[in-house]
């Protein structure tokens, strides 16, 4: 079975071709990704209107790229997948309606995937996803979101807690903005702490010790806001050392409570996900977070490509769930959550 599946929930637009062998086992044909973000890099964040319209002179060749480097027509496709939410409402309809179009021009069919069952699914497109037990533990780390979730079976997930204001993301990109570096920010702050080997600031950790699973990551910018009101002038060495103390306050919560959620449910395996994911710390602290805690638990984390927002998840997610919606009925849902 090949699928093409599509991704424009936010700034990207992208389209991708999976196929299926026998054995159930996922193929990764093409992963276009077209995206704007230099445009809003210049507003120092996304304008959905733009974003939107942006999407639109994307879709179509972003489809044919996508095509082509499967080595397929579209005459090759058996099924659609597209993001219907949670994400910005035109950006999603771009792809919402795109597919509704080919689903009736071809009469095909449609699976709707949740974006963050995305994030989640782009693990399942390792070389080593075979090894992937459940339970498993997820942590979506991105721009707009931070969540646990707890896996059971496949398409059978448990929303444990979630951030309960800003996004792990969301915070770095504001906090990026506070100390003038460009947009959006969680790549620049990985860069600037590097060799730094202190953590000078010792930022707080909210909710690091809380009987729950949430999160909160709004109090950071007000307390970096602090110190760089109080530094005198904002110097490459002050950057330095903000930036590796908000990744290790960041990074120290959101690791505390994934293994916390592991030991309760007594998970097998630990799943990231989400643009925050790309960060080489993180990577690495979890790691290590993982043998320091002693329990047996492997980690996955999709290839760096395959963090951040991009069209392979979807149709992974689409492989998983198979569930077929007539395109009449097939909607975008900014609010979709984990119900
Ligand atoms: O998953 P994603 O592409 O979009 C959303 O669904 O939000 O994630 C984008 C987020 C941004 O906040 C960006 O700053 C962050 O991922 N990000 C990083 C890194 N690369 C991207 N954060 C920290 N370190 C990175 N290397
Ligand atoms: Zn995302």
């Amino acid at each position: 079975m090949t699928i093409l599946a599509i991704e424009t929930s936010c700034d990207e637009t992208s389209a991708a071709v999976l196929n299926s062998n026998s054995k159930g086992h996922i193929e990764l044909l093409s992963n276009i990704i077209a995206t704007s973000l230099p445009m809003h890099g210049k507003t120092g964040g996304i304008i959905p209107e733009n974003a939107a319209r942006e999407q639109l002179k994307y879709i179509i060749p972003s489809i044919e790229n996508a095509l082509r480097g499967a080595c397929l027509t579209i005459g090759g496709i058996d099924k659609l997948a597209v993001t219907i939410g949670p994400g910005l409402i035109g950006s999603l309809l771009v792809g919402v309606e795109t597919v509704k179009t080919f689903a009736y021009v071809l009469d095909i069919p449609v699976i709707e995937v949740n974006h963050l069952f995305g994030h989640i699914y782009a693990n399942f497109l390792d070389k080593n996803a075979k090894d992937i037990e459940f339970p498993a533990i997820a942590l979506i780390v991105s721009g707009g979101h931070t969540d646990l979730v707890l896996i059971n079976s496949h398409n059978k997930f448990k929303w444990l807690g979630g951030t309960r204001d800003d996004a792990a993301g969301e915070a770095m990109d504001k906090i990026g903005r506070l100390l003038g570096l460009p947009y959006p920010g969680g790549p620049y702050i990985e860069k600037e702490a590097l060799g730094v080997l202190e953590d000078k600031f010792n930022f707080p950790r909210p909710l690091i010790n809380s009987n729950d699973f949430d999160f909160s990551f709004s109090g950071l910018k007000t307390a970096v806001f602090r110190k760089v009101s109080e530094a005198k002038n904002l110097d490459k060495d002050t950057i330095k050392n903000i930036s590796y103390s908000l990744q290790t306050a960041v990074f120290e919560t959101l690791i505390k409570k994934t293994l916390k959620a592991a030991r309760k449910y007594d998970a097998k395996s630990i799943l990231l996900g989400g643009g925050v994911a790309v960060n080489q710390k993180l990577r690495k602290e979890f790691a290590i977070g993982i043998v320091n805690s002693e329990l047996d638990i492997a980690l996955f984390v999709p290839e760096k490509s395959l963090c951040t927002d991009n069209a392979a998840m979807i149709g992974a997610a689409a492989f998983f769930s198979g569930i077929e919606t007539p395109w009449q009925k097939v909607d975008a849902n900014s609010e979709l959550y984990f119900d």
